[in-house]
């Protein structure tokens, strides 16, 4: 790694640093959340920008010498607005989380109503959890999805919204699988006076290139990270109509976060641009045919997957026919070099820190320039895995075929 300024300094850190991308190199990386930026989006991370204070806007700054900076976040908004047609865009929030905050604070009174999904069902702890900001602050309803479809009914929104008259209803999630009706949200919104706000973190970078339901034309306000499939660095983003431009700017500074990130929001423009060119409408198909790919796959050897199967990034298997949890799926798939995550299933009579499911996405593998055909030896090891998990043997072949494919697909090899 070319650090030297810092293996000269700091070599406990550097050392760390290392090591984290030789993990990165060596590990099948199926977290659905998570990715590999460019090396220009982590050159522009790493940058001076991070010097710089600039409370308030471009051209509405607190302090002075603000003229490089400005230009890096009027780009990041503008690309921002072009490339999900937005009529306004805020890229200052530090996270999704901090972007979610932001409406909560522009648009609601403590003890106002909300409706999100349930967190067991695929929502977002900031969605009105009742350990979040979000829950404690707000009353929060919860919908979630049917048992027998394992997908959002909007029967059952509808009819929660009339009865818990929300202030603001939110869709979007961290493990749901499915296509969300934006517009279905919207009538119910309009229906019981709620402003609605799409969360999509997970899968903004799917509706950039094309392949996803557009949330932006449906819903007042739209938040989400830039990283996951947006591929940029780690952060969140808001956009809204033009009406609520003012509000939202200032919900977020001065009220919850204080200086911008200047050296992210460069990040994020360089990501924005990215996400713009063809080469991502690509990826963005990838991605998606990936995950059919895994999830068939997967249905093959047996899997049950929640909802049947995919039409995003994500899937989620239902691990309770194999008799194993989450937790020892989680484990036993680190022995071998893949990385996922236990997850909570619909109607989980496990608690989430053991959870019947493992939540698996195919963003972080397909930058990598895997396809379908690795996709199905994917699903070949984590069956092998799963299906022998007390077998050393079994686990210590599967390790070495992961080491095989990941040898095809070299991660960073520039560093
Ligand atoms: C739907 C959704 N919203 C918000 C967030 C929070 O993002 P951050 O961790 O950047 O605060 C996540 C993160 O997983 C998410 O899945």
């Amino acid at each position: 790694m070319k650090m030297s300024a810092l293996w000269r300094s700091d070599p406990e850190v550097a050392r760390i640093i290392q090591a984290e991308l030789e993990r990165e190199r060596s590990k099948i990386e199926l977290i659905a959340s998570e990715n590999f930026p460019s090396l220009a989006v982590l050159e522009a991370a790493g940058s001076v920008l991070t010097n710089k204070y600039a409370e308030g806007y471009p051209g509405r700054r607190y302090y002075g010498g603000c003229e490089c900076v400005d230009l890096a976040e009027e780009l990041a908004v503008r690309r921002a607005c072009e490339l999900f047609g937005a009529e306004h865009a805020n890229v200052q929030p530090h996270s999704g989380v901090q972007a979610n905050t932001t409406v909560y604070f522009a648009m609601l009174k403590p003890g106002d109503a909300i409706l999100g999904m349930d967190m067991s069902h695929g929502g977002h702890l900031s969605h009105g959890s009742p350990v979040s900001m979000s829950g404690s602050y707000f009353r929060a309803f919860h919908y979630g999805v049917n048992r027998e479809t394992e997908r959002i009914d909007y029967g059952e929104v509808a009819e929660l919204a009339r009865r818990c008259r929300p202030r603001l209803i939110i869709a979007g999630g961290s493990a749901y699988p499915r296509d969300i009706d934006f517009s279905a949200f919207r009538s119910i919104a309009d229906e019981v006076g709620a402003y609605l706000m799409v969360d999509m973190a997970h899968f903004a970078g799917l509706v950039a290139g094309g392949v996803h339901g557009d949330p932006v034309p449906h819903a007042h306000f739209v938040t989400s990270t830039t990283h996951k499939t947006m591929r940029g660095p780690r952060g969140g983003m808001i956009l809204c109509k033009g009406e609520f431009a003012q509000r939202i700017d200032h919900a977020l500074f001065p009220g919850i976060q204080g200086g911008p990130l200047m050296h992210i929001i460069a990040a994020k423009a360089v990501a924005l641009k990215e996400a713009s060119e063809e080469s991502f409408r690509d990826y963005a198909r990838r991605i998606v045919s990936n995950a059919r790919a895994l999830a068939a796959a997967l249905r093959e050897r047996g899997f049950r997957l929640v909802s049947g199967g995919t039409d995003t990034h994500l899937l989620l298997i239902d691990l309770r026919p194999q008799g194993i949890t989450g937790k020892q799926a989680q484990s036993a798939l680190d022995e071998v070099g893949i990385t996922a995550n236990k997850n909570e299933i619909p109607f989980d009579d496990r608690p989430p820190a053991i959870a019947s499911g493992l939540r698996l996405g195919t963003p972080a593998v397909t930058t990598r320039g895997m396809g379908e055909e690795e996709m199905v030896s994917i699903a070949g090891f984590i069956a092998d895995t799963l299906e022998n998990i007390g077998d050393d043997g079994v686990k210590k072949r599967v390790g070495r075929q992961v080491q095989e494919l990941l040898r095809s697909f070299p991660l960073y090899p520039e560093l």
